[in-house]
């Protein structure tokens, strides 16, 4: 972006006038669990977010904006300027507000890169926008562009594609739509994680990346080049390694390429206390990363630590004063660039506690995503559109939950389950029931009440419980140890994270679902298998006894989408962005050698085909 001249006069002014530790307090982001609104103040806080999860009050929209302001009112002041310093408060809206009650919930990235629809993704980025400022904050930590390479990574579902050209035309536009004009309704992006996220070995979360810089350019920095060229302000660093360095430590790929090469002007945030496990001891890991080139740190519980640290390292000489300016200076520059100077208070805010919050006209859009994400992959005789008048059995683990259609980062870090704490929309059964009046759900979930006397066809929402990060990865314990360059069982900070399972094969996770599709089939009753899943899963014999077969991906609340395009309102239009598996040992990936998936990247019936 091109630098303003009065923005760049106002930073040299500001920092001026600013003592080190209002630097160093800039520099710090912390957990609205573990801060109070009086120790921004003391402390002068830059940043506060919310981790996955962690709301204020009942998590109602006035929660929210009654918080932040209240962080807001305890900014920091320079005294010499009597100018407010106003905090800034992160959250990851990374599929809408989806922490907060009530927001409308898109589906996850990985069916927006199934609906191949750059425009839609510029008005899921505005809708965001304002779903995000009527609850009073300024920041998500969003988009991610990585480029998801291998499926067992349970953050697949996070990524638009495992290539990277549909992740680049994303990238700017979504940017585009969350940061508007730095008007009214806008709010700061940020683009995560740096670099390659994605293609970590094996998919182990936080592991290791082991490519050649060429390989990391060509496939996993192309997305933030267009986002640095659409203007995005912030950039959130990798918890992995590339070859065998912290990304949190590496000087190369923040300050060289990022900041010098790509000429990114913003400011770099680390992510949640990931520049502890750069060094042994805190006092080194603060100064190794400070010197890297991080700007800004997201740390859950030891913020004060983290002050006291980069103190001492200033002092002892160990971090040089230009390099806290110039952390300090892009985070201004992004503050200024936003307006946050000038706006009011949160609650005063034009779009603070906003009608259109949770509205229909967002939904609508939502919806629009979720017929747009649909894959279909099997239709045997055209069994598909189902007319609205058949007798239709509606079954399986998924189809009365929307808390599973919304997948992790939603009301929690790890998602809910079940349908009380996703507010509005609907699940795949509630939709169908508006759109199929003769539609009946199955008792007991799992088809045991199939009758060929009532029920002409059924459809089946089979697939993954939510999960979000390590917690969803998929893992056969393969680890990698630094030093003896080999794999181990589990990084040692992770040890105890669950993993999700060790297989990407339904049958095996969810024997539940193969058995209700019989438990229908069995009755000679033709099944429609829809998989509400994350990533693509193994699932051939759910494909072999079903007639059609969709993936919906993680839809998000509005559900109805999906009966939509059932019933023919809609054609079907999601195209693979990722191959799809045969096996669990199989990992492919679009221009591979020997390329021979399940479904190729691109594959997507119609109703035309
Ligand atoms: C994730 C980030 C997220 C942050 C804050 C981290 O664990 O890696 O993507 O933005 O938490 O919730």
């Amino acid at each position: 972006m091109k630098l303003d001249t009065q923005i760049e006069a106002k930073i040299k002014e500001i920092i001026g006038k600013m003592t080190l530790d209002q630097k160093i307090g800039q520099m710090t982001q912390a957990e609205r669990q573990h801060i109070s609104p009086e120790e921004v103040k003391k402390f002068s806080i830059g940043s506060v977010l919310s981790g996955g999860g962690s709301v204020p009050g009942d998590n109602k929209l006035s929660d929210w904006v009654e918080m932040n302001d209240r962080f807001w009112e305890n900014s920091p002041i320079v005294e010499d300027l009597n100018l407010r310093i106003p905090t800034i408060y992160g959250i990851d809206a990374i599929h809408g507000n989806s922490n907060v009650r009530g927001a409308v919930i898109f589906p996850h990235n990985i069916g927006l890169g199934a609906a191949n629809d750059p425009d839609l993704i510029e008005r899921i980025g505005k809708v965001t926008a304002k779903e995000v400022l009527a609850s009073g904050l300024d920041w998500t930590f969003a988009p991610t562009i990585g480029v998801a390479r291998n499926d067992h990574w349970g953050r697949t579902y996070e990524c638009y594609s495992e290539d990277s050209q549909i992740v680049t035309e994303y990238a700017g536009r979504i940017v585009k739509g969350l940061q508007d004009d730095f008007g009214d309704e806008s709010i700061v992006a940020c683009t995560k994680h740096w670099a390659g996220d994605g293609a970590t070995v094996n998919g182990v979360d936080q592991g290791h990346i082991l490519l050649p810089e060429e390989e990391l350019r060509r496939i996993h920095i192309p997305a933030y080049i267009r986002a640095i060229e659409s203007g995005v302000q912030t950039v959130m660093v990798a918890l992995m390694h590339w070859n065998y360095v912290k990304c949190h430590g590496h000087k190369y790929l923040i300050t060289d390429i990022l900041k010098n090469e790509l000429k990114f002007d913003g400011f770099t945030l680390s992510d949640w206390d990931g520049i502890k496990y750069v060094a042994d001891n805190f006092y080194d890991a603060t100064m190794v990363s400070v010197n890297a080139g991080l700007d800004m740190f997201m740390i859950s519980e030891e913020w004060e630590s983290f002050i006291n640290n980069v103190k001492a390292n200033v002092e002892n000489g160990r971090i040089p004063m230009e390099r806290i300016d110039d952390a300090v200076s892009r985070i201004l520059r992004v503050k200024l660039r936003l307006g946050l100077f000038e706006k009011p208070r949160p609650a005063e805010r034009p779009y603070s506690m906003h009608e259109s919050f949770g509205s229909a006209e967002h939904r609508d859009v939502a919806r629009e995503a979720v017929r747009k994400s649909l894959v279909l992959l099997k239709n045997k005789d055209k069994i598909l559109p189902l007319n609205k008048d058949k007798r239709i059995l509606v079954a399986g683990r998924n189809s009365n939950n929307r808390g599973s259609l919304c997948g992790g980062f939603t009301v929690e870090w790890q998602g809910v389950s079940g349908n009380d704490k996703i507010i509005g929309g609907t699940s795949i059964w509630e939709g169908i029931k508006e759109i199929a009046p003769n539609a009946v759900l199955s008792k007991d979930k799992f088809g045991m009440d199939a009758d060929p006397e009532k029920h002409d066809f059924a459809i089946v929402v089979i697939g993954e419980n939510p999960y979000a990060e390590m917690e969803g990865d998929v893992r056969k314990g393969n680890y990698w140890d630094r030093t003896n360059n080999s794999p181990i069982e589990m990084a040692p900070h992770l040890a105890g994270s669950g993993a999700y399972s060790q297989t990407l094969d339904l049958e095996n996770t969810h024997p539940e679902d193969i058995h209700t599709i019989k438990n229908i089939t069995s009755k000679g009753i033709p099944v429609i298998a829809v998989l509400v899943s994350g990533r693509p899963l193994v699932v051939n014999s759910e494909l072999d006894l079903s007639s059609a077969f969709v993936a919906a991906w993680l839809p998000g609340s509005e559900g109805k989408g999906v009966a939509e395009v059932l019933f023919g309102d809609y054609d079907f239009n999601g195209k693979l962005t990722f191959s799809w598996p045969r096996n669990d040992d199989e990992n492919w990936n679009v221009g591979d050698e020997n390329y021979h998936p399940l479904f190729a990247y691109g594959y997507g019936l119609t109703y035309s085909d």
